[in-house]
C-alpha cells in the first residue's frame, strides 16, 4: 500500500468535487472457478483499491460527504479462517494504513445505509461490473432491477474518472514498474522464439516471468502467429519460419498497477521483405502519433493522424489508391486498422472502462463515432498532462473482413482489392507502447523495447545464432 496519507488526500479531493449524501464503495469478494471454495485469483475493485488501497475480499466502505465520517465495513477472520488461511491482519489495522479509523461488521451496512435513506439524503455509487454487485447493490439498497441503472450516481462517476485520469507521481512510479516488467516479457520472448516451438511454450515465458516477481498479467496474453485475430487467446499453433509472432503483453506492479505492451517479430531470423515494408509503416505511424503527443491535442486527432500514415504507407505499395485523407476520412483504412490508436491506462489496463468507454475517453463535445474503425476508438478527447496511455497502431489482413467488402465493392475507389491476394497469409502487425502526458509533450513509460527493423532482428539474430 502506499501511505496512509495518500488515500487520505484522495479521498479529500473527491469529497471536494461532490455535493453532499453518502458514498458508498463496494470492495470484491472472491469469485469461486467451479466451486466455492477453487476461486479465480483474487483482483480488488480498481476504484476500492485507489481510495482505500486494501487488497482483501469481502470489503466495503462508506464516505459521509456532509459529516466527514469515513467507514471501512468487514469481519475479523474466525479461528476457521485462520486454520485454513493462517493469521490475517485485523480490519481495524487494514483500515488503519488507509487512514480509516472506524471499522464497523458488514452486517451493520444494511441499516447503515437505511438510516441514511431515512434522512433522504442521497447515497452515490458507481455502476456494478459484477452480478454479485448487481444483486448486492438491489439488496442494500432497495433497488429494484429496472431502476439501478438510473440510480447510479452521474456525479460520483464524473469526479472518479477525473481524479484517476490524471496520475501522480506515486502512480507513475507503479506504471514504470509494470510497463519495465512488461518490456522484459517482450524481450525474453523475442530472444526464446525458434522454429518449432508451440505458441504455448512461449506464453509460458511470459507468466514464468510475472510468476516469478509474485506478480501476474494485466490482462489475458494475446501471443500468436495469427496476429490479425485481434484478440485471440489462442496459443495452440507452432512457429514456424517465415510466419511472425504478435505479442500483447503486460504486467501488473506491485500496486496493481498495469503495463500494456505489443511487439511483433520475425519467427525467422529476419522479417521478409513483405514484412518489412509493412512493419515499417506501423512504425512510422506509431512514430508520428507519439511526436503528436501533448496537452490540449484531442487524441482522435492523434489517431487520424496515424490513420493517414497508414493509409499513405499502404497507398505507397498500391494495396490503397486514391488521397489517403480521403480514404481516412471514408473510413477505408479501417479495412487494415479497424481498432483504436489507444486507451486510458492505470489500475486497469484499460483504466476505468467499467465506468462506461465514453465516460472515460469522450466528453460532452467530443460524441463517439459511429464509423467502423473509429468506433472502436476507446479514447478521443482532449489529452491533458498526466493522462497515461497507448499508443498501438497496427496493420492487418483479415481474410473474412477483405472477402466481405470485396464483394459488396466497398470502398473500392480507395482499395487495391487485386493487390490484397498477396497478404492473406500475412497475419497482423502491432506496435504498442505506454506514454504519460507531460506538460510539453509525453515521456515513454518503462524502458524502451527493441522496436526498429534493426533493433528486432539483431535480438532475434543473437538468439539464431546462440
Ligand atoms: N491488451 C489489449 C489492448 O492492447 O488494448
Ligand atoms: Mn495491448
Ligand atoms: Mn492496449
Amino acid at each position: 500500500m502506499f501511505p496512509a496519507n495518500v488515500y487520505l488526500k484522495r479521498r479529500q479531493a473527491l469529497r471536494s468535487r461532490l455535493q453532499g449524501g453518502m458514498i458508498l464503495f463496494l470492495g470484491n469478494d472472491e469469485s469461486p472457478m467451479n466451486y466455492r471454495d477453487n476461486a479465480y485469483h483474487f483482483r480488488q475493485d480498481s476504484t476500492f483499491l485507489y481510495y482505500f488501497g486494501i487488497n482483501n475480499p469481502g470489503l466495503a466502505a462508506l464516505v459521509d460527504l456532509d459529516e466527514g465520517l469515513e467507514v471501512v465495513f468487514g469481519d475479523e477472520a474466525t479461528m476457521d479462517d485462520i486454520v485454513w488461511t493462517g493469521p490475517q491482519p485485523s480490519i481495524a489495522s487494514l483500515a488503519a494504513d488507509c487512514g480509516v479509523s472506524q471499522v464497523l461488521p458488514i452486517k451493520q451496512l444494511r441499516p447503515v445505509l437505511a438510516g441514511t435513506q431515512q434522512q433522504g439524503r442521497k447515497i452515490h455509487f458507481l455502476p456494478p461490473y459484477r452480478g454479485r454487485h448487481t444483486l448486492q447493490l438491489q439488496d442494500l439498497l432497495g433497488l429494484q432491477p429496472e431502476e439501478q441503472a438510473g440510480a447510479v450516481s452521474l456525479p460520483l462517476l464524473q469526479a472518479v474518472v477525473a481524479q484517476r485520469s490524471v496520475k501522480s507521481p506515486e502512480e507513475i512510479t507503479e506504471l514504470e514498474k509494470a510497463v519495465r516488467l512488461s518490456g522484459k516479457m517482450h524481450e525474453a520472448v523475442m530472444r526464446a522464439a525458434r522454429p518449432g516451438m508451440t505458441e504455448a511454450e512461449l506464453h509460458g515465458t511470459i507468466q514464468a516471468i510475472a510468476a516469478a516477481v509474485d506478480s501476474s498479467t494485466a490482462y489475458p496474453v494475446i501471443l500468436s502467429v495469427n496476429g490479425q485475430i485481434l484478440h485471440n487467446h489462442d496459443h495452440s499453433n507452432t512457429l514456424t519460419e517465415g510466419k511472425m509472432v504478435l505479442v500483447d503483453a503486460g504486467g501488473n506492479s506491485p500496486m496493481h498497477y498495469a503495463g500494456d505492451l505489443t511487439r511483433t517479430f520475425p519467427v525467422s531470423h529476419r522479417f521478409s521483405a513483405q514484412q518489412k515494408e509493412i512493419y515499417q509503416i506501423v512504425l512510422d505511424a506509431e512514430l508520428a502519433a507519439i511526436e503528436a503527443l501533448r496537452p490540449g491535442v484531442p487524441y482522435r486527432d492523434v489517431h487520424l493522424l496515424a490513420s493517414r500514415v497508414i493509409a499513405e504507407g499502404l497507398t505507397g505499395l498500391g494495396l490503397m489508391r486514391g488521397n489517403p485523407e480521403e480514404a481516412v476520412a471514408a473510413g477505408a483504412h479501417a479495412l487494415f486498422f479497424p481498432h483504436g490508436l489507444g486507451h486510458m491506462m492505470g489500475l486497469d489496463v484499460h483504466d476505468m472502462e467499467n465506468f462506461g468507454e465514453n465516460h472515460v475517453g469522450y466528453t460532452d463535445s467530443l460524441k463517439r463515432s459511429t464509423q467502423f474503425g473509429l468506433n472502436a476508438l476507446r479514447l478521443g478527447r482532449e489529452l491533458e498532462a498526466g493522462f497515461v496511455l497507448t499508443v498501438e497502431p497496427g496493420i492487418y489482413f483479415i481474410p473474412e473482413l477483405i472477402d466481405q467488402w470485396q464483394v459488396a465493392h466497398k470502398h473500392s475507389e480507395f482499395i487495391n482489392y487485386d493487390r490484397l491476394g498477396a497478404y492473406r497469409d500475412f497475419g497482423g502487425i502491432r506496435i504498442e507502447d505506454d506514454y504519460i502526458v507531460t506538460e510539453t509533450g509525453s515521456q515513454l513509460l518503462g524502458d524502451p523495447v527493441a522496436k526498429t527493423i534493426s533493433e528486432v532482428e539483431a535480438l532475434r539474430g543473437e538468439m539464431m545464432t546462440a
